[in-house]
């Protein structure tokens, strides 16, 4: 991370700062919303809300990927009225954006006051007991980007937000998980199709989705889910002793069986059209990737706004 970080998030800080009421000042929490989540902006209270495009917004990207709007949001939550901060459309790695910019909007929030973020993001299911549609309440990552160098706190140490060499082993704060699963009930969602899970993620720079080679690969490491988002954040939170609960929405099922050969019998015999048929199954695209987002985004949303609920009453 380059050493003037923490000015710069302090800068885009008071920027901000000076945009809202005083009753927005404080956000206790921050919500990150996934592709096709930003429908959580309804979860706020429409009065007073306050929102930002990021081109806007000193040292702010834009962000580059259909469905990923780019502003922050800020309103108050829930009975209480606690004040929240969405970070409406995330910056990606893949974009070409640095780490430190991927990561930027999670530091901006820590300077501010923010005490939890929940980090929501659409991604592959590798475990073959999810459906799409599924929720996945993370418990741990794999960071196969940040094992080979790709990694948010690479670089001078920031001391103004944390330590050199962090932890991560309770990165998932488990009150949050215990949280998010009595929200579940408390909201009655266990008795629908729908289920809420906790698993693994593995995150992945992009932008191509994964091989079938490397689902099988990423599965077999232990791997739930798999995604393109989060980990940097994550990471960058817990630097800074933010408390992280994250929520992955299964939006496709990743293909775990190995790819048809060539030289297989069935293959042979096929027409050209057959073919075509046969190998339409199982590849992930990104409108199926919204689709899904879409039906499930409301019980997503009221999940969230359940948990803050119970944790600022
Ligand atoms: Cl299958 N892979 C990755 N890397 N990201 C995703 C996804 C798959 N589905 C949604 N997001």
């Amino acid at each position: 991370a380059s050493p003037n970080l923490f000015q710069r998030a302090s800068e885009t800080a008071l920027y901000l700062r000076s945009t809202l009421p005083s009753a927005l000042h404080h956000p206790k929490a921050a919500i990150v919303c996934g592709s096709g989540l930003g429908g959580l902006v309804d979860a706020i209270h429409p009065e007073p809300r306050i929102e930002t495009a990021y081109a806007n917004i000193p040292h702010f990207p834009e962000s580059t990927v259909q469905g990923h709007a780019g502003k922050i949001v800020f309103g108050l939550m829930g009975p209480a009225k606690t004040p929240v901060v969405l970070i409406v459309g995330r910056i990606h790695f893949y974009e070409g954006h640095t780490m430190d910019l991927v990561t930027f909007a999670t530091r901006v929030c820590k300077v501010m006051g923010v005490e939890t973020i929940i980090v929501t993001n659409a991604a592959g299911g590798l475990n073959q007991d999810y459906s799409v549609g599924d929720i996945v309440c993370l418990n741990d990552h794999l960071n196969m980007a940040g094992l080979v160098g790709i990694h948010p706190l690479r670089g001078p140490n920031n001391e103004d937000f944390g330590v050199r060499f962090p932890p991560l082993s309770d990165a998932y704060d488990l009150d949050l998980r215990r949280r998010a699963h009595q929200a579940w009930k408390k909201l009655g969602l266990d008795k629908q199709k729908r289920r809420l899970h906790e698993g693994v993620y593995a995150f992945v720079a992009g932008p191509t989705y994964e091989t079938r080679a490397e689902c099988r690969m990423l599965h077999s490491l232990g791997a739930d889910v798999v995604g393109m988002s989060t980990v940097p954040e994550i990471i960058v939170a817990r630097h800074s002793g933010l408390r992280v609960l994250a929520l992955s929405l299964v939006t496709n099922s990743a293909v775990l069986e190995a790819v048809p050969r060539g030289d297989d019998e069935s293959i042979q015999s096929m027409t050209k059209d057959e073919l075509e048929k046969h190998l339409s199954k199982g590849k992930a695209n990104h409108e199926e990737v919204l689709e899904a987002g879409q039906e499930a985004a409301k019980d997503m949303q009221a999940l969230v706004k359940q948990i803050l609920s119970d944790l600022y009453v």
